[in-house]
Parts: structure tokens; C-alpha cells; sequence
């Protein structure tokens, strides 16, 4: 059985899909590991760690995946008309275990199953314990969530930690964490080591014990709609237009209050919910920064624009793209574990080959192809 680790071949994309260390676990599990050349350069793995741990270093990428029985990646190989048709380098049957963005590419999905390849969204992993050490979203957005306060700290004119000193005191930072989950709750701990006045807010009133535990406050409108505000899975679900009003409106109090605002909030499958429009910006005082984490699923505030910092009234607004990818080397990391920790209950210790039970919740969460058929209920035709 043939493992291959090919390079990112999209724009911000620093991060790889194994690490030297996984590499040498695949080899021990009974893989041969195949690494396109440079693929960890840019996480700062180089070739020859791969080669220690045990891999073969192929010249591209056709050569890394003509055999491969198991593919593993960051992001989902580009098709024909996004530049170098990946896909079509995939032998029928091969594995393909990635984030596949499939809501936003649901062709892609349909490629999928008409080249043969058995296709796993890591990013549709059940929150269900057995799966926490497989769960990508959770792995990535913690670091997201702590280099979006990092990248605010960067912008930011003034200090965060309030400072006595002989010329006067420097007043502590003010940080306001829209979303409280993942990468909410990592930005509110980040914030908080820096000394930052931190506040939080998010729909799921669960959040709300977690948010104080990190010494920051919650900021949310009383409502009986919260209460069942959260899926059996632990995900925000879409509020009514009354809620969102009167939380729009404490929220616009409470921005005007605030140096630093980080909006976390999204809602699987959908277009993420918009929490600070134009007339919130303006209202902030200049030199404030927003950093908009959500900026990729069409973003939490109006203004951000995917991939730059713009600057409204004195207000910057930075909505980089793939934070994780800023901290590639941990990123990379701790993606390669989860991707490591999934496939490890795939294998058959004797044969040391792929036993797959399709039955499993794992499987069926995350398998979107199977032997030339879309499987997923979410993409299945007529679904
Ligand atoms: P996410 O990335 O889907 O959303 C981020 C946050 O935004 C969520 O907390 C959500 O409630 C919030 N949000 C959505 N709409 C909002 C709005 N209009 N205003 C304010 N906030 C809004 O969520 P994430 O980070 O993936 O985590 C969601 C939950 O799942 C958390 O409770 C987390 O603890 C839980 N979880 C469970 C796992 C497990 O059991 N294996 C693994 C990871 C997370």
C-alpha cells in the first residue's frame, strides 16, 4: 500500500498534509510513503526529514501519485480549470483524504466519483468523542483564533496589557470575540495573556460558562430562542430576525466601546452571518482593528474584503486568507495527526491493508464517493 503526500498547489496554502513525524508512523503501520518534492518546504519540513522518517521523494506530482492507493491533503486538488488538473492524476480507487470544500464545489464532488476516487471530507467529521482526535476544523481554527488576535496585536498602534509607568499609564487593550466556539474561545484566551479587557458573545448560551471560565464577560440578549440555539452536533444554528435584531443592537453598543473586535461566528454549509455592518465600523474609534475570521464564507463584517486590510474612518479591517497557513508548521502539524489518527483504524493490522466499515459513523460522515457513486447524503442527486 502507497501513501502520497503531494504540495499545495493553491494561493496561501503553506501547510502539508504529513509531517516526517506521521511519515515514520505510515511506515511502521506497513506504508510506503511517497512525498512530492518540496511538498513541506513551506511548513518548514524539509525533504531530507521525510527521507529520515522513511519516505521517497518523488520529482512532482504525477510521479507522487500514479500509484497511490491513499492520497492525503490540505485542500482539494485543483480541476482542469483552476490550473494543473490534479484530479486526474489520482489512480481509479485511490483514497483522497482532504478538506474538500464540497458545499463550495459540489462539481467537484461529481468528479470525484466519475474518476473512481473514494473521496473523504475531513471537515464533515462527527463531533462525537471517539472523532476528537480526527477533527480538522477544531485543530486549525484553534490556531486561527489565536494568530487572528496576534495579527490585531500587529496592527494595533497601541499596547494591550495596561502599563504604569513614570511618563503615565497606558491603558489596557479592549477586545471584543464574536463566536465563542473554537477559535472564539482560543482568541479570548490569547487576548487575555496579553492582558486585553476581553468580552465575548455567540448564540449558543452554552458558551457562555466557557467564555467566563477564560475571565472574559458575555455579552448576549436575553431570549428565550436561545435556549435551543445549538444542533444535537454543537453547532450554531440560524436565529430568528427578532434575536438577531436585539443582539444587533446591544452589539452596536457595545462596538463603540472597543479597540479590537474578532468575529469567529460561522453556520456549516451556509454563508457565514453578517455581525458588524458599515454603521458598527464607523462607529468604532479610529486606530481600532477588526480582524474577520470568517472572511472566507463571505465574512462577518460587511467591509472585509477576502485576502486584504482596508482602512474605513481610521478602522482596519484585516481579513487575511488561511490563518492556520500563517502558522504553517504547527498547522501542519497537528492536521497531519488528524489525518494520521483517522486513517490508523482504516488499517488491518494483519494484512496490513485498508479495511473500510462503511457502516461506521465516521465513514459515513465524512465519505462523499464510493466506487463511482456519491455517497454523502448532502450531495447525493436529489439530495
Ligand atoms: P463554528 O466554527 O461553526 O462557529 C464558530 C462560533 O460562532 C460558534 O460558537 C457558533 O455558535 C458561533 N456563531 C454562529 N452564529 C453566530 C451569531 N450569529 N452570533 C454569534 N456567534 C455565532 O464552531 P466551532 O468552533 O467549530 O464549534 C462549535 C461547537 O462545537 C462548540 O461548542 C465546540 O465546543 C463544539 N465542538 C465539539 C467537538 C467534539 O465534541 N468533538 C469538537 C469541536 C468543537
Amino acid at each position: 500500500m502507497k501513501i502520497a503526500i503531494p504540495a499545495e498547489r493553491r494561493a496561501h496554502e503553506k501547510r502539508v498534509a504529513a509531517t516526517p513525524e506521521t511519515v515514520k508512523k505510515y511506515r511502521a503501520l506497513g506504508f510506503d510513503v511517497i512525498v512530492e518534492r518540496g511538498a513541506g518546504e513551506a511548513s518548514r519540513y524539509p525533504d531530507s526529514q521525510y527521507v529520515d522518517a522513511g519516505a521517497t521523494i518523488a520529482p512532482d506530482a504525477a510521479a507522487a501519485l500514479k500509484e497511490a492507493d491513499i492520497v492525503l491533503k490540505v485542500q482539494r486538488p485543483q480541476s482542469a480549470a483552476e490550473g494543473a488538473d490534479e484530479l486526474a492524476l489520482l489512480k481509479k480507487g485511490a483514497l483522497l483524504v482532504s478538506v474538500l470544500s464540497p458545499y463550495q464545489a459540489p462539481e467537484q464532488v461529481k468528479a470525484y466519483a466519475a474518476a473512481g476516487v473514494n473521496a473523504f471530507a475531513m471537515e464533515f467529521m462527527p463531533r462525537i468523542t471517539r472523532a476528537q482526535t480526527m477533527d480538522v476544523l477544531s485543530s486549525q481554527s484553534n490556531l486561527a483564533g489565536y494568530r487572528a488576535v496576534i495579527e490585531a496585536a500587529y496592527e494595533f498602534g497601541r499596547a494591550m496589557p495596561m502599563m504604569m509607568t513614570a511618563a503615565g499609564t497606558v491603558a489596557p487593550g479592549r477586545v471584543l470575540v464574536m463566536g465563542a466556539g473554537v477559535a472564539g474561545l482560543q482568541a479570548i484566551a490569547t487576548a487575555r495573556r496579553l492582558g486585553a479587557i476581553v468580552s465575548a458573545t455567540d448564540v449558543r448560551l452554552a458558551a457562555k460558562e466557557q467564555v467566563e471560565s477564560l475571565g472574559a464577560t458575555f455579552v448576549v440578549a436575553e431570549s428565550e430562542e436561545l435556549k435551543s440555539a445549538e444542533t444535537a452536533g454543537g453547532y450554531a444554528k440560524e436565529m430568528s430576525e427578532d434575536f438577531k435584531k436585539k443582539q444587533a443592537a446591544l452589539i452596536a453598543e457595545t462596538i463603540k466601546k472597543q479597540d479590537i473586535v474578532i468575529t469567529t461566528a460561522l453556520i456549516p454549509g451556509k454563508k457565514a452571518p453578517v455581525l458588524v455592518d458599515d454603521a458598527m465600523v464607523k462607529s468604532m474609534k479610529p486606530g481600532s482593528i477588526i480582524v474577520d475570521l470568517a472572511v472566507e464564507q463571505g465574512g462577518n463584517c460587511t467591509l472585509a474584503k477576502p485576502g486584504e486590510i482596508i482602512e474605513v474612518g481610521g478602522v482596519k479591517i484585516v481579513g487575511h486568507l488561511n490563518l492556520p497557513a500563517r502558522l504553517a508548521t504547527d498547522a501542519s502539524a497537528l492536521y497531519a495527526k488528524n489525518l494520521l489518527n483517522f486513517l490508523t483504524p482504516l488499517i488491518d493490522k494483519e494484512s496490513k491493508t485498508l479495511k473500510i466499515n462503511w457502516d461506521d459513523e465516521i465513514i459515513k460522515g465524512t465519505a462523499l464517493t464510493r466506487d463511482g457513486q456519491v455517497i454523502h447524503p448532502a450531495f447525493k442527486e436529489g439530495a
